[in-house]
């Protein structure tokens, strides 16, 4: 990678990094929260905030695919958002079916293939039917998967894995001595999909809120100031900058 030093304090500057392409996260997971303030901001109801973050989806999507982020896991509703105001939840599970629908031609297009983790089982059947219909005119795109974790918890998705263990191992009559962190892993929504490699929080906020909580042991975590209506290319780019400055160590040294 390519630095120079900011001349005023001698110090590399973020901004002053130049992209190393050979360096590109594989898989990368944003939680994209700030659109109910950025809503707020502008008094402007939170299902507009909402509106906002899906075009965000959109430009960020193409410039992951353009990058050569190979995965996007973007966590888009959770176990716990159930407990919204009834016409936002509403306006969210919407959004596959307005949003889906136009944005389609444009995956299409970018090679983008569409995927789910989370409790699908639980959405109404017209977000279910828009989502199904963009996994089957994205099926064969071979660029970059785009996993919306809809209705997705991480705690309930390792209680999941382990009970499907449980039930294998009884059937077989073994005990729990064979359980191993792989068969875990083999059994969550994620098992396809390798481990994130850096995880992005946007609005400044630095909690994890229950999103892959298995998945990112050795991720890199970048907490973006950025609400995500306003996270764009550039905010992109300089996270993936800072990601390429660390050390990734994966517990040795
Ligand atoms: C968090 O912001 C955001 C969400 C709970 C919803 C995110 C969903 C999208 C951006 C749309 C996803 C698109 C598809 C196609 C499914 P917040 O409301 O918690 O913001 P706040 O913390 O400022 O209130």
């Amino acid at each position: 990678m390519f630095k120079k030093l900011n001349k005023k304090k001698n110090q590399p500057n973020q901004s002053d990094f130049e992209l190393d392409l050979h360096n590109i996260p594989e898989h990368v997971a944003i939680i994209m929260d700030g659109n109910g303030r950025w809503a707020k901001q502008r008094k402007l109801p939170r299902i507009k905030g909402h509106y906002q973050g899906t075009q965000t989806v959109k430009n960020i999507t193409k410039v992951a695919s353009d990058l050569g982020i190979k995965y996007l896991t973007l966590y888009a509703f959770s176990t716990e958002n159930w407990s919204r105001p009834e016409n936002e939840v509403n306006y969210i599970m919407s959004l596959p079916g307005t949003f889906l629908k136009t944005f389609l031609p444009e995956l299409i297009e970018n090679n983008v293939k569409v995927e789910t983790i989370g409790f699908l089982e639980h959405l109404p059947n017209s977000t279910l039917n828009a989502i199904a219909k963009a996994k089957e005119d994205t099926k064969d795109n071979t660029g970059l998967k785009l996993i919306f974790a809809m209705n997705y918890g991480g705690r309930a998705e390792i209680v999941n894995s382990v009970k499907k263990i449980y039930d294998q191992l009884t059937a077989k009559g073994l005990s729990s001595d064979e359980i191993t962190e792989q068969m875990i892993d083999e059994h969550l929504m994620t098992h396809a999909y390798p481990d994130p490699d850096l995880l992005i929080r946007t609005s400044g906020e630095q909690r994890i809120s229950n999103f892959l909580i298995w998945q990112v042991s050795y991720s890199e975590f970048i907490f973006n100031e950025k609400l995500w209506p306003d996270f764009d290319k550039e905010e992109l780019i300089n996270c993936i900058k800072i990601y390429q400055s660390r050390q990734r160590r994966f517990g040795g040294l």
